[in-house]
């Protein structure tokens, strides 16, 4: 593994003040050597959070970007405006944008060329919901995912991070098996191997916190995290931090 990546995705939570002492938290209570940690804030908090982390190791993304870089798409927010707040990430194709949002593989495709096209590294998000795991369709719905996320994207130029993170897992306290992970991970690797000629990152997400990061990170393929519900707290965080690296 290079450097394991330890991403915080906050989603709906935290006010700016709130944000600020968790980060600085963080900042006291972990180090940064040998992984790259990303924090993914609510984007009214990423102009502050990225102006105490830009003298830093430490990361920030942003959870969601349009596809367009600028019109009228009231309450969005481009990958190119977001480019001068130290936004080095963005996550894109998350299943609760999917979910809740409607957001399609073209809409997600859209996205992941934009946030390249501002030199912002996507986080590309792929899994399966329950249903679709039950009746053995895992493995077709993560295909799909990727070719349609991935579809005329060739250049990737070492920017590009996908995350394995299946449906039923995230916030559940329930996370996938050592196997589920393993199998996961190793298929969604073999479609990038035939895509990219450099290794991509593949990061777990769902339900990871302190107690089964260890394990989990171990797993082959398995290059980091990306925390939903245990990057919001900063023992647990930094916890998590630990034992991966
Ligand atoms: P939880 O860690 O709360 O399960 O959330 C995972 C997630 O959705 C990260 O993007």
């Amino acid at each position: 593994m290079k450097s394991p990546i330890v991403a915080a995705n906050w989603k709906m939570n935290l006010t700016i003040e709130e944000g600020l002492d968790l980060v600085k938290q963080v900042l006291d209570g972990s180090s940064s050597d040998g992984s790259e940690i990303i924090f993914f804030p609510p984007s009214i908090a990423l102009s502050a959070i990225g102006g105490v982390l830009k003298n830093t190791d430490y990361k920030v993304g942003i959870q969601n970007i349009h596809h367009e870089k600028s019109g009228a798409y009231t309450g969005e927010i481009s990958a190119e405006m977001v480019k001068f707040l130290y936004v080095q990430y963005a996550i894109i194709g998350h299943s609760e944008r999917r979910q809740y949002f409607f957001e399609t593989d073209a809409q997600i495709n859209g996205k992941i060329k934009s946030a390249l096209s501002a030199n912002l590294c996507p986080v590309v998000c792929v899994g399966e919901s329950l249903p679709e795991r039950q009746s053995g369709k895992t493995n077709e719905i993560l295909k799909k995912q990727l070719m349609s996320a991935l579809k005329d994207i060739d250049n990737i130029s070492d920017r590009l991070v996908i995350a394995y993170e299946p449906v039923w897992a995230i916030g559940t306290g329930k996370s996938a098996d050592l196997n589920q992970v393993y199998d996961a991970h190793n298929f969604i690797n073999e479609i990038l191997q035939s895509r990219f000629k450099n290794h991509t990152p593949i990061l777990y997400g769902g339900s990871v916190k302190a107690e089964n990061a260890s394990e989990l990170c171990q797993i082959k393929n398995v290059d980091g995290f990306l925390i939903g519900g245990a990057s919001l707290q900063s023992e647990s965080f930094c916890q998590i931090i630990k034992n991966v690296t």
